[in-house]
């Protein structure tokens, strides 16, 4: 593990960054009043409510939900884990990202862990890449494959030499790069004694690149009929087989716009087809299609096609594509099924047929909802009138998977065709109104009246800047009212960082309870009705400070009322007592004068 990214990187990340020109370079943003506005993201819809603050440096969309600062934003757009966002974001800032030192002593030299593989793996698939030149077998099996040097060169595709300690000695000299490189799956530990050997010998190596680039892993081929016939990188710190797509990062930078992306199974079949001009494919790395794969595709693409095998195997594998992707297919997001005849896959078929008729091939696909109809139609029609009813059930939990818009509707009129339920209303009512909330419905910030304390977090996560102009109060700590630690601490926050913002306060709270509340809070409308002037937040707070104060003190009057009946009080708390009468008091006079 890396060592963490320090809070007050974050903090300054966050600062320098402007979630409106984040946002606006990947959604189309709209000056709305003090706000910016757009079409929601992350749902589908047809008027904007996806509403971004520059202010409080939030977004927020009153449809779906969703909410959060710039670094939430791009885990959630660009899919990003949450360091990765955090290293994205740094880039565009031109910064780099610190990490804390962890604690014991041998972790002591991990803290770079990810940014020195990185660096390992990029210089070792250039080493391969170097290699290639002056291994005569490999470069004739690349050749007799049909490959030129152009798409060799495109794919950066190399050759990892026979012996077994070529990258050990070259880049695994130091205990610590010997180790990263076990960590990063180039060299495998000796079962007995001490020291490492190279993962991959004699083969022809397919780089792995994640979206931004970076190496992280390879694909190994033999150079003739041994087996395995592919060695994959193992799954690493860096390396999630499940996540990424080989030659994606290739079809994004020859493509400003990506129209369609093609999925396949093979290394080999996205460098034919990049041989003959169609630069729009990726491979799953010998995995199915996962639904994280889908949702990276949808990230970059409106029109995804998977292809496969004619045969058995490979309709199991699109119908297990399918299943993954039905919780993406928003409008507007098209996936298809081509099946290749009989032995053949992408890189026999476009050697054959070339890119045209390959590409007509692809505008035939099969739209997913005929896939996806032919076989529920099949299975209905091997069960009798009982299982019927059990296909119709199963049809109808994979369509509410989809998100609702036209799309889904043509599914539910599909369904209720094929059943031939016709105006039977009733059946398909029955069938769809089971509708469970998603996550994200149930995150809708809720109207309605908050306790004087949640109103009080709101108005301050909110107003951070206004909330600076109170005073700490640390003895309202004594206070027996749930949440006034998290509030008094929230204000402590805010006073230690003057000029903090929504966006970097919701920051440090993020992954716990009160990061939820709080992003909750910070999303309430708290003026429902136009006010005709600007709302006295400060005032407001004020008062509320004040109500806890007076609470506060009636509290202890009535310890020390409690007292007076039990033990009698001392001296210093008789006066206390008289004292805290006398100010609830005249706080009660002050109430009645005003
Ligand atoms: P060629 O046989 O050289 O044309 O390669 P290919 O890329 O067309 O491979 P194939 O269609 O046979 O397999 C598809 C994908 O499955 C490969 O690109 C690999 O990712 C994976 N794969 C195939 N064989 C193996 C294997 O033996 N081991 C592992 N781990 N993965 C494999
Ligand atoms: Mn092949």
């Amino acid at each position: 593990m890396a060592g963490r990214i320090p809070q007050s990187f974050i903090d300054d990340l966050l600062a320098r960054t402007d979630i409106v020109e984040l946002i606006d370079s990947r959604v189309r943003l709209k000056k709305a009043g003090k706000n910016y506005q757009a079409c929601c993201p992350f749902h589908n819809e047809k008027s904007p409510s996806f509403t971004v603050s520059q202010e409080k440096q939030f977004y927020h969309c009153f449809g779906c939900g969703a909410h959060g600062n710039a670094v939430g934003f791009v885990m959630e757009y660009d899919g990003l884990e949450f360091p990765d966002a955090i290293d994205e974001l740094a880039s565009m800032q031109g910064m780099q990202v610190p990490r804390e030192q962890s604690g014991s002593g041998a972790a002591g030299s991990q803290p770079a862990v990810s940014k020195d593989l990185f660096e390992l793996m990029n210089q070792i698939a250039r080493f391969y890449e170097s290699n290639l030149k002056s291994a005569t077998h490999a470069v004739e099996y690349l050749k007799g494959r049909g490959l030129n040097g152009e798409v060799v060169k495109r794919f950066n595709i190399g050759y990892a030499p026979g012996d077994w300690d070529q990258v050990r000695r070259r880049f695994g000299a130091s205990r610590d790069h010997e180790q990263l490189l076990i960590t990063g799956g180039m060299l495998i530990p000796r079962d007995s004694g001490p020291g490492s050997y190279d993962r991959f010998r004699d083969r022809i190596m397919f780089p792995i690149r994640d979206k931004r680039g970076r190496v992280i892993g390879f694909g190994g081929r033999v150079l003739g009929d041994g087996t395995p016939k592919y060695l994959n990188s193992p799954e690493t710190p860096i390396f999630h087989k499940g996540r990424e797509l080989f030659g994606l990062y290739e079809v994004k930078q020859a493509h400003k716009e990506v129209r369609r992306i093609l999925v396949v199974e093979g290394y080999m079949d996205v460098v034919a087809l990049g041989q003959f001009d169609i630069d729009y494919a990726v491979a799953a790395l010998g995995t199915a299609t996962t639904s994280d794969h889908i949702h990276t595709l949808f990230r970059t693409t409106a029109e995804v096609v998977c292809c496969y095998d004619g045969d058995k195997a490979g309709r199991e594998a699109a119908w297990r594509a399918l299943d993954n992707a039905l919780s993406h297919l928003q409008d507007g997001r098209e996936l298809k099924f081509v099946f290749l005849p009989d032995g053949e896959d992408p890189d026999s078929l476009v050697r054959q047929i070339g890119k045209a008729g390959f590409e007509l091939l692809l505008d035939q696909a099969q739209p997913f909802a005929d896939f996806m109809f032919e076989r529920l139609a099949r299975d209905a029609a091997l069960s009798g009138e009982a299982g019927k009813f059990e296909v119709a059930n199963k049809a109808a939990e994979l369509i509410r998977r989809v998100p609702e818009g036209f799309t889904r509707e043509g599914l539910i009129t599909r369904l209720s065709s094929m059943m031939r339920w016709g105006e039977n209303q009733q059946r398909i009512t029955e069938l769809f109104s089971r509708h469970t909330p998603s996550k994200v419905e149930q995150a809708k910030p809720q109207r309605g009246k908050l306790t004087p304390l949640r109103r009080a977090l709101a108005l301050m996560v909110q107003y951070p800047g206004i909330t600076a102009e109170l005073p700490a109060m640390p003895e309202l700590a004594g206070l027996r009212l749930q949440g006034i630690g998290f509030l008094l601490k929230l204000h402590q926050q805010i006073l230690a960082q003057p000029g903090i913002t929504t966006g970097i306060l919701l920051e440090h709270w993020r992954g716990t309870k009160e990061g939820e509340i709080l992003a909750q809070l910070a999303m309430h409308d708290l003026f429902e009705i136009q006010l005709e002037r600007e709302p006295d937040i400060l005032g407001e707070l004020q008062d509320t400070f004040v109500g806890f104060i007076n609470q506060f003190l009636k509290q202890r009057i009535e310890e020390l009322q409690a007292k007076v009946a039990q033990q009698g009080l001392t001296a210093e708390e008789t006066q206390e007592l008289m004292m805290l009468i006398r100010e609830v008091q005249s706080e009660k006079r002050n109430d009645i004068g005003a």
